[in-house]
């Protein structure tokens, strides 16, 4: 059922950029460093269908929150229908993410996870998300990333202390998934 409504986006949309929904092996792969043990605030760029929010709130303790900001009207409409107390959903630009935090009341987030096709952005635009992801990120908080190639290492690198690439081939297309440290 998603996996429809995803490819009807793809064709209308060119943000989508992905051809599929991430597998449930890249999903893994990618939230690994989240230490579920603690109440975490999450912050998810680009949530798309879900599959990813699904994942982390059959995870993520009673007293965390997951922050979705979906630029695609149609992905966020269906974000909107989870009923989960946990989960704010925004139809809005990644980069909104400063006046998306102050509406929730939150000065810092514990991760960021992002989906968006960083390579279809304008360097400009690319670059203020970066940059903004981290200063809305706690001293020891990660932005995770996830995309079809490993172009994003080295603008990462100007705002991140440290930054790990891994590959993730069960996928369609094979992702490559980022770790950066604040
Ligand atoms: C490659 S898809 C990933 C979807 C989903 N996270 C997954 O793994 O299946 C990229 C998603 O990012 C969204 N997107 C693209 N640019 C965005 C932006 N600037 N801010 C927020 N979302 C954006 C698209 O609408 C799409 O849902």
């Amino acid at each position: 059922m998603s996996t429809i409504r995803y490819l009807k986006n793809l064709i209308k949309d060119r943000n989508v950029a992905s051809i599929t929904p991430s597998s449930s092996f890249t999903v893994k792969k990618a939230t690994r460093p989240i230490n579920f043990d603690n109440d975490n605030i999450i912050v998810e760029f680009g949530p798309g269908t879900g599959v990813f929010s699904e994942y982390l709130l059959k995870k993520l303790s009673p007293n965390s929150r997951l922050i979705m900001i979906e630029l695609n009207a149609d992905f966020a409409k269906l974000l909107s229908q989870i009923q989960d107390e946990r989960v704010s959903v925004y139809e809005e630009s990644a980069l909104a993410i400063d006046e998306i935090l102050e509406n929730e009341g939150v000065d810092q987030a514990d991760y960021i996870l992002s989906g968006i096709p960083f390579s279809f952005l304008n360097n400009d635009i690319k670059h203020q998300i970066l940059n903004k992801s981290a200063d809305y990120l706690k001293n020891d908080g990660k932005f995770l990333a996830y995309q079809t190639s490993s172009h994003l290492k080295k603008s990462l690198e100007k705002y991140f202390s440290s930054v790990s690439i891994s590959y993730e081939w069960r996928n369609l297309p094979p992702m490559c998934i980022y770790e950066a440290n604040k």
